[in-house]
This record gives C-alpha cells, structure tokens and sequence, in this order.
C-alpha cells in the first residue's frame, strides 16, 4: 500500500527523529545523571543508554505529536528511560539470562548484577520525574502523562506482561486461559502496553487529542502486537549483528512464542494481515493530522517497516 515516496519520507523522518533524540540525551540526560548519581550508577545507566537502541518509542512520541520539541523530546527520553530499564532488568539471570545487548554485553555483565538491578531502579523514577520538565497552562496535562506512562509501564501493562512472560515459560499450569489467548495476552502487556502508552501520551499534546485517542489506541495495541510477533519471529531467523542480542535464547529456555506456537508461516501471514490492517488505521490517522505534521505519511508507512525489520 506504501509508495516508494511514503518509504523514503519514513526513514528520512526516522533518521532525523534518532539524531534529534542522542542530541537530547546528550545534552539533558547523561549530564543530569552524573550529577545527581553515585558514579558506577550513573556510568551504568549511561552504558546501557548509549549502547543505542532504534529509539522507536521515541519516536512514537514525536510522530503522535506531529513535532520534535523540548516537550516532546521530554515525553520520549521518559519512554526510552521506561524501555531501557525493563531490558536491563529482562536480561538479568533470574529473567532470560541475557548476555548481550544492543551490540553489547549486557549491563550486569559489564557491571553487575546489582548494579544493573540499580540502575533500572534509578532509570524508572527519573522516567516520572522527567515528566516535570514539560511546561503547559493545561492543567490536567501532568496529571493525563503520569497515568498513561504508570498505566503503560507498571502492573497494568509491561511488568503483568513480563510476570505473564515468565509464568507461561516455568509455570503456565498456575495460569487460567488456553495458550493462545495467554500469549495474545502476555505480548500486548509486555510490549503493546508501552508502545501504545508512546502513541497516546505524544497525542496528549495536541490540542485535538479527544478526537484521535480511540483510533491511536487501536492503532498503538495492534503496532505492539505487531512489533512483539516480529521479535520473536527475529530470534529465530536474525543474526546477532544484526540484532545486537543473541539470537536462538527463545527455543533454548522453551519460552512459548508466536513461531513455537503457530509455526513460522502462519507466524508470517499474521504479519502481513496485521500490517494490511495498520495501514488501513494508519492513513485514517494520518488523515487527521496532514496539516499540522513534520510526519507526514507516518502512520500509513510505519507498519511495513516494522514488519520487515531486521532488527
Ligand atoms: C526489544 O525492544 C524488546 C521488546 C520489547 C521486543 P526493541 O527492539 O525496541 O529494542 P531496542 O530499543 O531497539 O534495543
Ligand atoms: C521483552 O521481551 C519485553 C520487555 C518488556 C523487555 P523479550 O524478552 O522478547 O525481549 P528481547 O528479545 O530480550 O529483546
Ligand atoms: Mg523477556
Ligand atoms: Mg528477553
Ligand atoms: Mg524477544
């Protein structure tokens, strides 16, 4: 459905989008953490940082916005501090025992253990406290942030999901529910929660935020889903330079994915159907927002790209 136009428009924004965010980083984050931190905390959190990362959430952000600016690039440091810790915390040894990392050895293998327990500690409060720096005369735009990222991020999405994750590897008899619909269940809150929290809190920001939250949800729920499908669908046909983890940990710990579950082609169809349907969502969305955009064409493009990744 995607035109070569609309493909190149895509990576040109995400480009920019990237670049932008490290200049953030740069400038407002690491600084701040070695102020205010023990230094092996901070030099840990700016490890994992650093080791870079594609910065999708981010970028969600800035497209829902429809602009990168200071509250924006607030908003999407807040996620990416949300993401970074939870995969410092997925790789320790009592979660999937991960030795590597965005390119790298994983945080409590260049560190340790309980440092990199720390360090995703220290990352997830700065996550709500960097909420503080946007500036607004509307007075329920704090109060709306807070809850979507708390929503997006805790016990009603990401870490159930994880809880979820693990369970339905060491213990599914406690869990209540076919496979099917657990592990449906289990990508939406690990993955889907967090990058549809990315999608409505930079459409928060807008002024028609009311009108285009249904549809952003919808959308934001079926990009997870989509992005998680293709995770696991990556552990097994990805390499590691690619990847920057090590591919193959799904199969060896027995963790029941998409492809153990389906197997890979009906793992590739459910690809294809949700990408068709994202696009559809996505040029609805894109519709609403074609005036005021530095993304134009973003929700509609999107959804092939995820779809095709390679890492
Ligand atoms: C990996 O996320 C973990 C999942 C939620 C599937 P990403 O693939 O976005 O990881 P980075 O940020 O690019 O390293
Ligand atoms: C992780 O899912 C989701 C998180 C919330 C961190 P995975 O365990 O599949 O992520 P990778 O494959 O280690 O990046
Ligand atoms: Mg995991
Ligand atoms: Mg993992
Ligand atoms: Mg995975």
């Amino acid at each position: 459905m995607t035109n070569q136009t609309q493909v190149s428009e895509l990576s040109s924004q995400l480009k920019r989008s990237k670049e932008r965010f490290e200049e953030y980083l740069e400038k407002d984050a690491y600084p701040q953490f070695k102020k205010d931190s023990a230094t092996e905390l901070a030099d840990a959190m700016e490890y994992s940082l650093r080791a870079g990362g594609k910065r999708l959430r981010p970028i969600l952000v800035f497209a829902s916005y429809g602009k990168i600016n200071e509250d924006s690039l607030a908003i999407g440091a807040a996620l990416e501090f949300i993401h970074t810790y939870s995969l410092i915390h997925d790789d320790l040894p009592s979660m999937d025992d991960d030795d590597f990392r965005r390119g790298k050895p994983s945080l409590h293998k260049q560190f340790s253990e309980a440092t990199a327990i720390l360090a995703g500690d220290a990352l997830q409060a700065y996550a709500f406290g960097w909420l503080s720096k946007i500036e607004s005369s509307d007075p329920n735009l704090h109060r709306d942030l807070l809850l979507l990222l708390a929503e997006g991020a805790g016990a009603p999405g990401m870490v159930s999901g994880q809880m979820y994750d693990l369970l339905l590897e060491r213990n599914p008899s406690s869990l209540v529910g076919s496979k099917e619909e657990l592990l449906v269940k289990t990508h939406r809150m690990k993955t889907g929660a967090l990058i549809g929290a990315s999608f409505l809190m930079g459409n928060r920001l807008r002024s028609d935020f009311q009108s285009r939250s249904k549809i952003i949800q919808e959308y934001g729920t079926k990009l997870g889903l989509l992005f998680q499908i293709t995770d696991d669908i990556l552990d097994i046909e990805g390499t590691k330079e690619d990847l920057g983890k090590t591919p193959g940990k799904d199969g060896k710990s027995g963790k029941i994915t998409y492809p153990s579950l389906y197997g890979m082609d009906a793992c590739k169809q459910m690809v294809l159907t949700l990408v068709s349907e994202l696009e559809t969502l996505g040029s609805e969305i894109d519709g609403t927002s074609r005036d005021s955009s530095e993304f134009s064409d973003f929700f509609v493009s999107l959804p092939a790209n995820i779809g095709k990744r390679k890492n």
